[in-house]
């Protein structure tokens, strides 16, 4: 693992008027997260693992090659979640279960590590991807490699400097680019010096990420456009991330109406929403629309 991490976040993209969660990014394990983001009933990760496998198959297909495995880069991927949700057979609330039960709570952290290498390695999904973590969170980063949620980890801030040669090599033939929870915190640079690295050699990767609603994507889309990705957001659909706390609501509702957004029957009913983006080589995109590719109809109910 290379460690340049500054263990902290905020680049100054953030929207500010969030609850921070710093004090659990970078723990010894993953409990004080999912109790912390379990409290406001955080999905994000769920979100993903409804569309990621999907990808994962269809990049595997576009590969030609049904033996060649497919690799995920998880950008912010702090303990492995997505990783986790991709690599076996388990959902978000099985996790929430897990680290939040009275039985777990009194281990110590090399004592969790060594109980979820056996709880994950009995459930070990047929043709998982390689997963390749990236976060500030060096803790988190390493927990997540301890217990095999990735297989490859690195504790770097790529909105401060260049990646990494290891990271680079690492996520040089990799086919898909996954952020969930993460954007505002990785931002224009992160991408650009991800992409940089991403495009050098093999196929072009995808990227898929699920920023809220009162993100505006439209520069991150442009760095993606830069790398030969063209950008698509899924219609009609949209995904609660987690519960406000505080006067998070009052901002946020602040925040849309200013960017023209309605937030009739989702913000407005308490929660955060995001949505989903994917950005492909016009190709590939031109052939088949994000709704077709990952199984949605436009127009159905969020
Ligand atoms: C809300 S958590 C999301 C974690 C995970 N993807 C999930 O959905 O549960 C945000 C993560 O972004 C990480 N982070 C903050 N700034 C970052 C940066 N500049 N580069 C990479 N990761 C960063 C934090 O350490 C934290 O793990």
């Amino acid at each position: 693992m290379t460690n340049n991490a500054n263990g902290g976040c905020g680049n100054g993209h953030s929207k500010e008027g969030k609850t921070s969660f710093e004090h659990v990014y970078n723990l010894g394990d993953s409990r004080g997260y999912f109790e912390a983001l379990g409290r406001l009933d955080y999905r994000a990760p769920q979100n993903g693992s409804l569309f990621f496998p999907t990808l994962v198959r269809a990049k595997k297909r576009g590969s030609g090659c049904e033996s060649e495995g497919v690799t995920v880069v998880d950008l912010c991927c702090s303990y492995g979640i997505n990783g986790a949700l991709l690599k076996y057979d388990v959902t978000l609330d099985d996790l929430y279960e897990r680290y939040r039960s009275e039985e777990l709570a009194s281990l110590s952290s090399e004592e969790l590590a060594d109980a979820d290498a056996e709880f994950f390695g009995d459930r070990k999904r047929e043709d998982s991807p390689r997963v390749v973590g990236i976060d500030v969170a060096e803790n988190a980063v390493r927990y997540a490699l301890r217990v095999g949620l990735i297989d490859e980890g690195f504790a770097e801030n790529l909105e401060e400097d260049e990646p990494t040669d290891a990271l680079g090599k690492a996520v040089s033939r990799a086919d898909l680019l996954v952020v969930t929870g993460g954007i505002g915190y990785a931002w224009e640079s992160t991408f650009d010096r991800l992409l940089g690295r991403m495009t050098e050699e093999g196929d072009m990767p995808w990227v898929a990420t699920f920023p809220l609603r009162m993100v505006d994507y439209g520069p991150i889309a442009e760095v993606l456009s830069k790398h030969g990705l063209v950008t698509e957001k899924l219609p009609d659909r949209t995904f609660s991330q987690r519960r406000f706390e505080g006067d998070e609501q009052e901002y946020v509702l602040g925040e849309l109406e200013s960017m023209g957004i309605n937030p009739d029957g989702r913000e407005e009913e308490g929660y955060y929403h995001s949505e989903f983006y994917l950005s492909r080589p016009l190709a590939e995109a031109s052939e088949v629309p994000v709704e077709e590719l990952v199984g949605v109809s436009a127009g159905d109910a969020r």
